[in-house]
């Protein structure tokens, strides 16, 4: 039996976020996984073994959904229930539905866009060639670029539009960390936020139902059984979720890949000489410094975890970033070893909700990584530790300077 500590949620969300943190919470979460499953305070829970945390993201009985939303105004979905958010807070089975329908359509069309991906990175650094010897912003000038290139070409947002949705996803992202975490302004701004971002969106849903295109959103308005297919309420949630969930998640895993790289030149001198090993890079960049920090659920029955009872109705945190370095599951785990056998690492969650995006994000982060290493001549940081965004659930950096003396 496991005893608690007890650790208000607030105090431990702010010792996570607190800036003098900032650039390494690890040796926190080291301290927060020393007891896999603790309760923050009267009805949140933190767990941050791998085990416990693998076992409750594939138990039916935890919810992604909102409890507490209020749906009086919500039109209805394709289910004939209130439309209460994307599929990513969705619980089975309207949430398999939405998500088996768009990915028939995703993933053929992921496949095959690995030469497209090399030459929109080719292009990116091409921009820079005059720098001789120079400086890149990873973050601004190829991290961030890439993955939103990808998801607008994917979706059919015109790359234009990308100034206004960058605003929206900047304060929608911030929604995504624990209430504790946000002021009431903060709360107060995200409902008028959500709701321009619906009125943001609905005109383009329009917009393809009158001129359709090869992208992804025209496909679901117009393919399939028109009995099952989503409403365009729920399209439009999806395409929101989709344009955000596209790139804030990959521009992190590129700018924390380059930072692990440069701060461990033996294996970017590896990855170098061999492109081969671009997949394991990135699936240690994913264990060893995970975009996605923590997700959440709530029980909707008594669940009994490590001598413990999680009640129904109460809320677990879990938090992924302290799992993928667990003693107790990886060897060494504060070492960035690419070659670590049997890398289970939980980046992209597990379970139905097992991230959406995960073939792309890869693809995307393994070409980057690879272009940068091979490309750049003596890359160094400029600043190290990198200045951080000041996100809880995503973690990168907001900017990361690396000098060079030439772009090959
Ligand atoms: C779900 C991480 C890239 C779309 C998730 C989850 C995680 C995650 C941890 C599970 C959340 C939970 O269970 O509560 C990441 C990381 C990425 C990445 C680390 C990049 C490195 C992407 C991309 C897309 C995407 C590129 C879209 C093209 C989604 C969607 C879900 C999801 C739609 C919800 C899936 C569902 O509920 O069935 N992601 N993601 N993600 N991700 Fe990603």
């Amino acid at each position: 039996m496991t005893v608690a500590t007890n650790y208000p949620a607030a105090t431990a969300y702010r010792r996570i976020l607190d800036p003098a943190n900032r650039h390494n919470p690890y040796p926190y979460f080291a301290e927060l996984c020393r007891v896999p499953v603790q309760r923050l305070d009267a009805d949140t829970w933190l767990v941050s073994s791998h085990e416990a945390i693998t076992r409750l993201l594939r138990d039916p009985r935890m919810s992604v959904q909102d409890r507490d939303i209020d749906t009086t105004d919500a039109p209805l979905g394709s289910d004939g229930e209130p439309v209460t958010g994307p599929f990513l807070f969705r619980d089975p089975p309207h949430h398999d539905s939405l998500r088996e329908q768009t990915m028939y359509r995703f993933a053929p069309r992921i496949m095959g866009l690995r030469p497209n991906i090399e030459m929109l990175v080719t292009g990116l650094l091409d921009k820079r060639l005059s720098d001789q010897p120079g400086q890149l912003d990873v973050v601004a000038e190829l991290a961030y670029p890439l993955p939103v290139g990808v998801i607008c070409e994917l979706l059919g947002v015109p790359p234009e539009e990308e100034p206004v949705f960058h605003s929206f996803a900047g304060r929608l992202t911030k929604a995504l960390d624990p209430e504790e975490t946000l002021t009431e302004q903060e709360i107060t701004e995200l409902a008028v936020t959500r709701r321009e971002w619906r009125e943001y969106l609905m005109p383009m849903i329009a917009q393809r139902i009158e001129h359709p295109g090869p992208d992804l959103i025209s496909a679901l308005l117009t393919d399939g059984d028109p009995s099952t297919r989503m409403t365009l309420v729920e399209l439009g949630i999806t395409l929101g979720m989709l344009l955000i969930a596209g790139h804030e998640t990959t521009v992190n895993l590129v700018a924390n890949g380059t930072l692990a790289l440069l701060r461990h030149p033996e294996a970017l001198a590896r990855l170098r000489t061999d492109p081969e090993l671009a997949a394991a890079v990135v699936e240690e960049v994913l264990r060893y410094d995970p975009p996605v920090q923590l997700t959440g659920r709530r029980a909707t029955a008594d669940i009994e975890l490590d001598g413990h009872t999680i009640r129904a109705g109460e809320h677990v945190s879990l938090l992924l970033a302290a799992g993928n370095r667990d003693p107790r599951r990886f060897a060494d785990p504060d070492a960035f070893w690419p070659e670590r056998p049997n890398n289970a690492h939980l980046a992209f969650g597990g379970g139905v909700h097992y991230c959406f995006g995960a073939a792309l994000a890869r693809m995307e982060a393994q070409v980057a990584l690879t272009v940068i290493v091979t490309r750049l001549d003596n890359p160094r940081l400029v600043d190290d530790p990198p200045p951080y965004r000041p996100n809880m659930l995503l973690r990168g950096p907001e900017q990361l300077r690396v000098a060079h003396d030439g772009i090959t």
